[in-house]
Parts: C-alpha cells; sequence; structure tokens
C-alpha cells in the first residue's frame, strides 16, 4: 500500500514536472522570466471629456488615444488620489494617500522640501527588482538636494522640476490672465498678476544640469518625445526591464502658440494642444510597438481635472458638470472633490495580455498603479506602511469586474478631509470664476 502511493505520488509529481515548462506562466505577468516594462503616461489637468473615446463631442482630438482605447481597456471609473497636482503625484508613486506620504498640497518654486525622503517611491521598488527607470516631464515633488527625481529611484531624468507657469519664458504662450516673456537684458518685466512669474526662468533639467533656461515652450513637446524614445532605445539595448514614466506639460495653461499657428484647421488653442498631446502618446506607443510590444505595459491617465479658472483654456468634464455647482458660479473641477477634480481618463494597453476595445466599470483610482505595477514586476511592497491601492491585474487582464468596493474604509480612525474645500475657499473660489470666465 505503501509502496503503491509512493509510486503514483512519484509518476504525479513526474507528470506535472513536464507539464512546467508548458504552464511558465503565471498572473503576476512573468512569461519565460522575462519581466515586463511599464510605460506610465500621465497627463496634466486633462478633463474626463477630452478623451474622445470617452466623450464623443462634434470635434475629436485624441485620434492615438482613441486608438489605444479601442487597442486596449479604457476605465471609466477610474479616480486621481487628489484633485491637484503634487498630492496626485506623490501618491501616484508611493500608492499612498497624502495624509500618510504627507503630501496633502503643492510644492513652489521656492520649497525646500519635497516627497517626505521616508517613503519609498515606485520607481526604487522596480530599481531594487533590476529595472532601468526613467522619469521624463514634470516632476513636482521637491527639487532640491535629495529630492530630486535622481534620488527617488529614477536613473535617469528630463524634465521640469513644476508646472510650466511657475516661471517665465521668451514664449508665455495661451494663460488666463496672459503672463509677460521673461526680461531681456535691462528691461524689468514685473506682472502685477498674482499669477505670472518673473522672476525666475523656467529650467529644463536632464540628470543633475540644467540643459536650458527658459525653457522653449514650443519645442518641449518634441524634446520630450525624443528623449522617451532615446529611454525606451538604450533600455531595452540594455536586456533590462524598464519603468519609464511620464508626467506630460499637457494640457496644463500656458498652452504653446505654435500649436495653433501648425494647425492648418485653425482649431482654438485648446483642442490643437490636445492633438499635440495626443499625437506625443501616439509617438510613444509606436516606438513601444517597435521595441517591446508584447512585453509592455502601457498606462495613461491624469493627474486631476480640468482647471476651471482657465476658462476656454480649460478641458471638458464630459458629462461630470456639477449643474448645483456651475449654477452656484462654483466649479465640479481640479482643486475640488466633485466629480469632475478626480474622474479622469485612464486607458491600459499591453498586447496579448490586456483585452481589446473592452470597457471597464471597475472603480479603480491612480493608488492601484503601484500596488499592480509591483505586482507584475514580481516584486514585493515595502512591509513597514499601509498601501491605500489594490493589485488591479485581475480586472485588466479581464477575469474580474470588481475594483475597489463603494464603501469607504475608515483610514487610520479619520477620514480623509485633506482635500474637500472649506467654505471660505469656496467662497473665494466662486468670487475668481465669476471675475475671470462671465
Ligand atoms: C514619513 O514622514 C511623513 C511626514 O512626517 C509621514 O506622514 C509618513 O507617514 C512617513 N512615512 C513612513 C513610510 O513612515
Ligand atoms: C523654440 O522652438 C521652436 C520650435 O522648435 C523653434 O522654431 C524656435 O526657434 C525655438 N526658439 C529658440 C529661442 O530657440
Ligand atoms: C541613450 O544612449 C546614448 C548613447 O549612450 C546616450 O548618448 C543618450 O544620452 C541616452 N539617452 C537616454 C535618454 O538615456
Ligand atoms: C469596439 O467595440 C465597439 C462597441 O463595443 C464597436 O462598435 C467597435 O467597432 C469596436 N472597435 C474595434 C476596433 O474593434
Amino acid at each position: 500500500m505503501g509502496w503503491l502511493f509512493l509510486k503514483v505520488l512519484f509518476l504525479g509529481v513526474t507528470f506535472l514536472g513536464c507539464l512546467y515548462p508548458l504552464v511558465d506562466f503565471c498572473p503576476g505577468g512573468e512569461t519565460r522570466g522575462q519581466k515586463p516594462n511599464f510605460v506610465i503616461i500621465l497627463a496634466d489637468d486633462m478633463g474626463w471629456g477630452d478623451l474622445g473615446a470617452n466623450w464623443d463631442t462634434e470635434t475629436k482630438d485624441t485620434a492615438n488615444l482613441d486608438k489605444m482605447a479601442a487597442e486596449g481597456m479604457r476605465f471609466v471609473d477610474f479616480h486621481a488620489a487628489a484633485s491637484t497636482c503634487s498630492p496626485s503625484r506623490a501618491s501616484l508613486l508611493t500608492g499612498r494617500l497624502g495624509l500618510r506620504n504627507g503630501v496633502t498640497h503643492n510644492f513652489a518654486v521656492t520649497s525646500v522640501g519635497g516627497l517626505p525622503l521616508n517613503e519609498t517611491t515606485l520607481a526604487e521598488v522596480l530599481q531594487q527588482a533590476g529595472y532601468v527607470t526613467g522619469m521624463i516631464g514634470k516632476w513636482h515633488l521637491g527639487h532640491h538636494g535629495p529630492y530630486h527625481p535622481n534620488f527617488r529611484g529614477f536613473d535617469y531624468y528630463f524634465g521640469i522640476p513644476y508646472s510650466h507657469d511657475m516661471g517665465c519664458t521668451d514664449t508665455p504662450g495661451y494663460n488666463h490672465p496672459p503672463c509677460p516673456a521673461c526680461p531681456r537684458g535691462d528691461r524689468p518685466s514685473r506682472s502685477l498678476e498674482r499669477d505670472c512669474y518673473t522672476d525666475v526662468a523656467l529650467p529644463l533639467y536632464e540628470n543633475l544640469n540644467i540643459v536650458e533656461q527658459p525653457v522653449n515652450l514650443s519645442s518641449l513637446a518634441h524634446k520630450y518625445a525624443e528623449k522617451a524614445i532615446q529611454f525606451i532605445q538604450n533600455a531595452s539595448a540594455s536586456g533590462r526591464p524598464f519603468l519609464l514614466y511620464m508626467g506630460l506639460a499637457h494640457m496644463h495653461v500656458p498652452i504653446s502658440r505654435t500649436q495653433l499657428s501648425a494647425d492648418a484647421r485653425g482649431r482654438r488653442p485648446y483642442g490643437a494642444g490636445l492633438r499635440e498631446m495626443d499625437s506625443l502618446v501616439g509617438q510613444i506607443k509606436d516606438k513601444v510597438d517597435r521595441t517591446a510590444k508584447e512585453n509592455t505595459f502601457l498606462w495613461f491617465t491624469g493627474d486631476n481635472g480640468p482647471w476651471a479658472q482657465k476658462c476656454e483654456l480649460a478641458g471638458s468634464v464630459g458629462p461630470f458638470t456639477g449643474l448645483w455647482q456651475t449654477h452656484q458660479g462654483g466649479s465640479p473641477a481640479k482643486q475640488t472633490t466633485w466629480e469632475g477634480g478626480h474622474r479622469v481618463p485612464a486607458l491600459a494597453y499591453w498586447p496579448g495580455r490586456v483585452p481589446v476595445n473592452v470597457t471597464s466599470t471597475a472603480l479603480l483610482s491612480v493608488l492601484d498603479i503601484f500596488p499592480t505595477v509591483v505586482a507584475l514586476a514580481g516584486a514585493s511592497l515595502p512591509q513597514d506602511r499601509h498601501f491605500d491601492g489594490l493589485d488591479a491585474s485581475e480586472v485588466l487582464f479581464g477575469w474580474s469586474q470588481t475594483g475597489h468596493r463603494a464603501e469607504p474604509k475608515p483610514v487610520m480612525g479619520t477620514s480623509d478631509r485633506s482635500s474637500i474645500m472649506s467654505l471660505p475657499l469656496f467662497l473665494t473660489w466662486k468670487m475668481m470664476l465669476q471675475k475671470l470666465c462671465l
């Protein structure tokens, strides 16, 4: 009896052993021991309704993104972790809400701090797992000393330290209010507008060096595309898996003027800017397709909703107009916790893995990117802290439709009110909007 059992066991194990090479495929995403590459593209101030696939208005300006939606999965209930820039980006890179990672406000040009150094970024986790890591674009998580991206897990960095309206340029572009160009020679150029920065010319960094100052806004998108393509090329040639995180300048103001003059059909600045962004994403996707298709997971999303005070230079919230709000002179957009402030476009593209032309209604968030990417990379989450997202790979691969459940879980005994507008702020807001747009 004992022998028979052992024989059966032995045969069984041998049989499974033979099968093993055939089933060397795990939900974690590692096929034949190859770790997947990740490209995470984050648009700035883009509205849910700006994506043609989400909200089909008469002019569609996002042909490449719409194609990506048809070739992958589009999430319609996907949310930023905050409705302003720095907190949203800090959450993406730490997988934690602002109340936990310490970033609840935007950093300024004069900030000497940044994302707290005790936080571990997604790039650091992947670097440990053998990845080549790159960041191209707007950082906005502190730019001095140890807060610079090169010290936060990125082997390569090319971009601007904060928003491109936080410094003057030679070609100011469309903004609301319009801001003057950088002063030339002895000519002072002080703007009376509170929102215009004339003291510091916007710098462009490559790793730790400033390579251009002021930035030429007209050629920034082209430079981002060029560097992204180079990075993907170099990383692929190195034989190591890579993470590329891109913080686009689009659709934040100012919107560069060349975009409009280059547009033969004379579209309005916002539409022309949207087309330029779409083309930039298209170029990156093409490079991925040519270099590392089927082993690269491309994720496109936004940092928060459109910036209502920028009027015709702001994007569309789609159906999330918050009529009650707008009738009161308020807004359901960026800087608010109303739907249009944090519901953002989101697309996942990974040929052969993410099913094509699927719309997912699963409730997911930018906070889920960290645990999902870490799981797909076969790495593990730091054990000494709480993460606010979930591993969404089952949803991405079409095996589940369940994202977060609607009931909010209590966060360390307090509720997260960090980004809910206070009444005085709301009233100031209302007055500003009325002054600006009406
Ligand atoms: C790091 O410090 C910040 C600010 O003091 C705090 O909010 C956060 O919880 C700390 N993070 C970790 C991982 O301990
Ligand atoms: C800025 O870039 C545009 C587009 O590439 C170019 O035509 C222009 O000459 C550049 N301006 C400067 C000051 O280099
Ligand atoms: C890619 O590699 C080339 C050759 O080593 C180097 O000159 C270039 O700076 C690299 N580019 C990026 C974006 O890593
Ligand atoms: C995607 O799905 C929609 C509706 O489900 C369909 O109308 C469309 O033709 C599909 N597109 C492609 C490229 O398969």
